[in-house]
């Protein structure tokens, strides 16, 4: 299906997220809103002068109203972190432009994705404030967490990243959970793998979660790999892949965290829980804590 994309913010993260969807072919028109409108119509207008080199794909300046008519909206909207920030420290001043995207979504028919963070807290703020089905109100969440803990090990196993199946659940943030428990090397346990030791663990699970740190201290932000975990769960939804993925949601508990679910064209179904040891699941139930906390924060 050749869908409507909007994406709201065109900075850093933002023009990746466009960038990487161009290039993946998810859409047939691409909508782009900034509060700096110049930005937004400069941003279209480069884009276009790419047109040749990707699948055709029409990109305009549109406003924050037209929004409504889009079958996925991207939120990147707000500040980035600063080198010594956690993702939480920006909650005050991006929470407010998230409630504010949530109310101008209200009643709007298609999928959301937040990728602004503090994104988990952030995902649950735009549900409460649009008052969208929690399935239609995903956050990027640990996709990205997950990304770099198969490429990490890709790299420190000597195997193809396609063979490394494991994934990263709760917080988008220092609170993450790598679940080592069901990791896989192509059909082998990763615990059963030659020279596998139980300090890699810890060593990976710090590498993750200081990877982005370790971007925005050289760089001043992180966008590309963003942009481009962003591009690969637009095309899940608009192509209905139905794929199980740790993205940020609602859960029943009602606090926002990265759990698999069945993403498509419906949006991010609640799937089965993954299977965790008692260590991954006291890990999770911390990381759900430290994320209501934060929310109950907004209310001060
Ligand atoms: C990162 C940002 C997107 O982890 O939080 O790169």
């Amino acid at each position: 299906m050749k869908a409507r994309i909007g994406i709201i913010g065109t900075g850093w993260v933002g023009t990746s997220v466009a960038f990487s969807t161009l290039l993946a072919g998810h859409g047939r028109e691409l909508w782009l809103h900034d509060t700096r409108a110049a930005v937004a119509e400069g941003e279209a207008l480069d884009l276009t002068d790419g047109a040749a080199f990707y699948p055709p794909c029409e990109v305009r300046a549109v406003p924050l109203a037209q929004m409504r008519d889009a079958d996925v909206v991207v939120l990147a909207a707000g500040r980035n972190g600063r080198p010594d920030e956690s993702r939480l420290d920006l909650l005050r001043d991006n929470a407010r432009i998230a409630a504010g995207m949530g109310v101008a979504l209200k009643g709007f028919a298609g999928i959301v994705i937040v990728v602004t963070n503090p994104v988990d807290v952030l995902t649950r703020v735009v549900q409460a404030a649009s008052g969208l089905p929690p399935e239609r109100v995903m956050g990027t969440g640990t996709l990205l967490d997950t990304a770099r803990l198969r490429e990490r090990l890709a790299v420190r196993l000597g195997v193809a990243t396609q063979s490394v199946h494991a994934q990263v659940v709760g917080e988008h943030g220092d609170s993450s959970v790598p679940l080592w428990s069901g990791a896989r090397v192509g059909g082998t346990a990763l615990r059963d793998w030659p020279g596998w030791q139980a300090e890699d663990e810890a060593a990976l699970t710090q590498q993750v979660r200081r990877a982005a740190y370790e971007v925005i201290q050289r760089k001043g932000a992180t966008n590309h790999a963003i942009g481009l975990v962003t591009a690969e769960l637009i095309g899940c939804i608009v192509n209905d892949e139905r794929r199980l993925l740790p993205v940020s949601r609602v859960q029943d508990n009602g606090v926002a965290l990265s759990l698999p679910a069945l993403v498509g064209a419906a949006g991010a179904l609640e799937a089965t829980a993954p299977a965790m040891d008692r260590a991954e699941r006291a890990a999770l139930v911390a990381s759900s804590d430290l994320l209501d906390r934060a929310f109950g924060s907004l209310a001060g």
